[in-house]
């Protein structure tokens, strides 16, 4: 493909199966995309390719739990096999744990790491390595967050992923420039999806009490459509960052340059949240 022209291109996207990514499968399918659409929970997967088929679009259905050590090489081989060439790929899979930092075992900071890191690192390193050798132009996108750039008590550990991944991708797209290869970081802010019920559940939080979710200004919160349509803009005119919100990204900025203003406010949201991880951490004592 070359860069920008979407149509007949073929794009890799994992966590497909809910939020961002099934969104973004949508999007990327009505811009004339063939997608190869990725995660655990097959079933989804295969009514979301029946709904873009019914479109008149054209998608295959690859099921892979990241965390599987050579599942990224599967899927690319599987894309290839299905569309013979990969013009896009999304590294989307990813999760949260709304847990102090100090509570969570390191098996479960490994796991963290794994999805949200490590794997996405490895899937978009070996499509670049698959563009060069191939000599061709291509896109790769990852989900970072808006909490890349600051953070918030109870998910110090999912914002360091995040950081992380903005960090690679940053470097990637100067490194793979020369090669025609497209890098770009996706920073969502709130989003109405699976996500933040995933995280309270998982530091065996009550979703309905004081979690992060609960905290976060309902102005702000947006739908997985409008990161997608994002998404599929930047595949049309490449960016280094994808944001939806230019107040909160304003807001990154005046965070990082005056921490002392940002510890206030948190310091009182993590008061009011201390009370919900209290019971949590007596509920995992019983
Ligand atoms: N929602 C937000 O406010 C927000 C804000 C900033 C960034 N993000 C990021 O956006 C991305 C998408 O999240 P979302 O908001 O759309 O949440 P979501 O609805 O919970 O979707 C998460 C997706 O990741 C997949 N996934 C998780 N672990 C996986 C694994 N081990 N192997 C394969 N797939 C896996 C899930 O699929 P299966 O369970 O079927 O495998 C699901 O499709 C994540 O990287 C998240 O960190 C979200």
């Amino acid at each position: 493909m070359a860069i920008g022209e979407l149509q007949n291109s073929v794009a890799v996207i994992t966590g497909a199966s809910s939020g961002i990514g099934a969104a973004t499968a949508q999007a990327m399918s009505r811009a004339g995309m063939r997608v190869v659409l990725a995660a655990r929970r097959v079933d989804r997967l295969r009514d979301l390719a029946a709904n873009i088929h019914a479109n008149g679009g054209e998608a295959v259905v690859f099921e892979i739990d990241v965390a599987q050590a050579g599942s990224n090489e599967q899927l690319l081989a599987h894309a290839t096999r299905a569309f013979g060439v990969v013009d896009v790929v999304f590294a989307n899979a990813g999760y949260g744990a709304e847990m102090a930092v100090h509570d969570m075992s390191m098996t479960e900071i490994r796991e963290m790491f794994e999805v949200n890191f490590f794997s996405a690192t490895e899937l978009i390193s070996l499509a670049a390595r698959e563009m060069i050798a191939q000599n061709r132009p291509g896109h790769l996108l990852m989900t970072s967050s808006c909490l890349s750039k600051f953070t918030i008590p109870y998910l110090g550990m999912y914002a360091a992923t995040k950081a992380a991944q903005a960090m690679v991708t940053r470097s990637m797209r100067f490194e793979l420039a020369p090669h025609g290869i497209e890098v770009s970081s996706v920073h969502p802010v709130s989003t109405a999806t699976e996500f933040f019920q995933q995280a309270s559940l998982r530091g065996g939080m009550d979703p309905q009490g004081k979690t992060v979710a609960n905290h976060a200004p309902k102005m702000f919160i947006q739908t997985p459509e409008q990161v997608a349509n994002a998404i599929v803009r930047c595949l049309r005119k490449p960016k280094s960052e994808v944001w939806t919100s230019l107040a909160v990204r304003l807001a990154s900025g005046i965070i990082n340059a005056f921490p002392g203003m940002y510890d206030i406010a948190l310091r009182k949201q993590a008061k009011e949240m201390l009370h919900s991880q209290k019971k949590r951490l007596n509920r995992v004592k019983n």
